[in-house]
């Protein structure tokens, strides 16, 4: 086999067979954009709606499908517009644009430059040196700059409103919360997910569709009372994960501890039962998709590399080619989104909590006196009161002398007492509004795709020959079965291509392939990962109880099998019910 690397051959494997390839090749191709082929669109298409199955509908959850353009306000309220930025360093020779907290990372032993101050990494680049990856040039006194990742755009014509594509799928749930809570009966806790595009201009976009400029996401925002919901942790107590905790990473011989999320949440390695939830019925969603659970792990966000909305994050990783990478974020906002657009949009994003009983309170309302305030401020006699009102509730004891002050426009003025028309009053009230607090899974499907055939690539030699194939698991195989005519015959043809319509009627993700000798034809599907492949021969149209060959991919093992049951064996193959080996044939 060539030397090339595991990640090297695949990307080949990937543009050659229909996986992925960088998108506008006729003009050069832009970096970050890639196109997914017929493979690769499939494969993507059946990984979503595994995920689908499983966060949505397993979890009984709600799915929408928002805009990816988005007004300004939307961000300024989400902090993206000020904090959504990476670190930019200028080449000043040939003009290339780096990360600069990923040279210092790539270059020295820091692992965790994200989380530095900018002057910190300019030391560092000029400390060790650093040079320009692409012309060599040093970086040394050069200047980095915050630079935010938002693509921007105009909305309509003339004077045109700024908009932004959106960064995260999870803020056109945010800002349809007060309608979701609606849906949803206004009954905590309930989730709302997506799947859909996302848009970061990165600066070094790189490792094919690892990190691109548009990526695709699948985001659940689970909304809970902070002070009530709870998971069932019963049904993830005994999975099995390893974990890279922030304090083993921060230990000089620190490692990954094996445990298991009840011993994780016991021992406080993981804080937050609805995190430690995710953590377990993703691990065993990974593994049902094909993640090699010897190339996976979680781990968990060191203080300074938290987004700026995140309480707590762990990351689902996997391992390719010797290297760690983030396929998922596990994050708790707390309210922080919430209560963001509540403060910024004036509507309320909060949920009416009702309480086992009623309770009486004491409540302060202020009932002013307009003949008074209207000569005394004009048309600033509204604003006074609401001031007042906001002091009653804030801060009884405001009322206790002969005259309250009010702070205008920073000028204070003095009220007398008596005509604030100040009370305190008993009510009974039924509940409360609460802001509801978030838990949130993140899973890139972009990154999934490529870690689920990077696990899944072999090599092998078959009859002498060298032979590359992909072990995807047949519920997400893009092709499930193969179906060849053995030699270009009339008859043979209309045999197979039956064989074919019957198994696409079955719900069955066919190919037909009539061209090139039968061992090749096998190679082709092998490379592309089709689990099963039947060949009609003559045997098939001559003998009695007509029978085709079967043929599995990864031990290329062939049994005999009639044709009458060809649908309901291979149904049960994909379903794992039965296994191959097990066959009668
Ligand atoms: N709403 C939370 C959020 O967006 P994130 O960690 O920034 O969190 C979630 O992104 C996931 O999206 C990541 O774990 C990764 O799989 C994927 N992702 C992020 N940036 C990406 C990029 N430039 N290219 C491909 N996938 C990306």
């Amino acid at each position: 086999m060539s030397g090339e690397s595991t990640s090297e051959r695949l990307v080949e494997l990937a543009k050659r067979r229909g996986y992925f390839s960088q998108s506008s090749g006729a003009y050069g191709g832009v970096g970050g954009f890639y196109t997914f082929g017929p493979q690769g669109a499939s494969l993507k298409r059946n990984l979503e709606d595994a995920w689908r199955e499983r966060y949505a509908v397993g979890e009984g959850h709600m799915e929408i499908d928002a805009p990816t353009i988005m007004p300004e306000p939307v961000f300024e309220a989400s902090g993206h517009l000020d904090g959504f930025d990476d670190m930019l360093i200028e080449c000043p020779e040939c003009g290339a644009s780096s990360r600069a907290d990923h040279l210092v990372e790539d270059n020295t032993d820091y692992e965790d430059a994200e989380s530095l101050p900018i002057p910190e990494v300019e030391g560092i680049v000029a400390e060790y040196e650093l040079a320009c990856p692409e012309c060599g040039a040093g970086l040394a006194g050069v200047a980095v700059e915050n630079f935010n990742l938002m693509f921007d755009t105009n909305i309509g014509p003339g004077d045109a409103q700024p908009g932004y594509m959106r960064p995260e799928t999870a803020q056109g749930i945010f800002v349809e919360f007060p309608r979701l809570k609606e849906y949803a009966r206004n009954q905590l806790p309930f989730g709302v997910t997506q799947i859909g595009r996302a848009y970061r201009n990165e600066i070094s976009p790189r490792r094919s569709i690892i990190r691109t400029r548009e990526f695709t996401q699948a985001e659940l925002e689970l909304f809970i009372d902070p002070e009530g919901d709870e998971p069932d942790l019963g049904a993830v107590a005994d999975v099995p994960v390893t974990l890279y905790p922030a304090t083993e990473q921060n230990a000089e011989d620190g490692g990954e501890v094996e445990t298991t999320i009840g011993e994780a949440l016991e021992a406080g390695t993981i804080a937050d039962a609805w995190i430690a939830y995710f953590l377990g019925i993703s691990r065993e969603w990974y593994e049902a998709v094909g993640v090699d659970m010897d190339r996976f792990r979680f781990r968990q966000h060191l203080a300074g590399e938290r987004a700026h909305y995140a309480a707590d994050c762990w990351d689902a990783e996997s391992e390719i080619d010797g290297n760690w990478i983030e396929m998922a974020g596990f994050a708790h906002r707390g309210d922080y989104d919430l209560s963001n657009h509540g403060d910024h949009s004036g509507e309320r994003f909060t949920v009416f909590r009702q309480y086992d009983e009623p309770k009486t309170v004491e409540r302060a309302t202020v009932d002013p006196d307009m003949s008074y305030l209207g000569p005394e401020f004009g048309g600033d006699a509204g604003a006074v009161v609401a001031e007042l009102e906001a002091l009653a509730e804030r801060d009884r004891a405001a009322f206790d002398g002969e005259a309250v002050e009010v702070d205008l426009e920073g000028e204070t003025h003095e009220i007398p007492v008596e005509t604030c028309g100040f009370s305190v009053d008993e009510e009974t009230i039924a509940g409360e509004h609460i802001t509801p607090e978030v838990v949130e899974p993140s899973f890139g499907v972009d990154r999934l795709v490529y870690t689920v055939l990077d696990h899944a690539y072999r090599e092998d030699e078959v009859d002498g020959e060298e032979r590359t194939y992909l072990t995807l698991d047949p519920e997400v195989a893009p092709t499930f079965v193969g179906v060849f005519p053995l030699q270009n015959d009339e008859e043979l043809e209309a045999v197979a291509e039956d064989i074919a319509a019957d198994l696409r009627a079955e719900g069955m993700a066919v190919t037909y392939d009539d061209s090139g000798a039968i061992g090749r034809r096998y190679r082709r599907q092998d490379e592309v990962g089709t689990p099963f492949c039947v060949t009609v021969d003559y045997e098939t149209i001559e003998g009695e109880g007509t029978t085709v060959t079967v043929r599995e991919r990864d031990s290329t093992a062939q049994k005999r099998l009639p044709v009458a049951e060809l649908p309901e064996t291979l149904a049960s193959l994909r379903a794992g019910e039965v296994d191959f080996a097990g066959l009668e044939g």
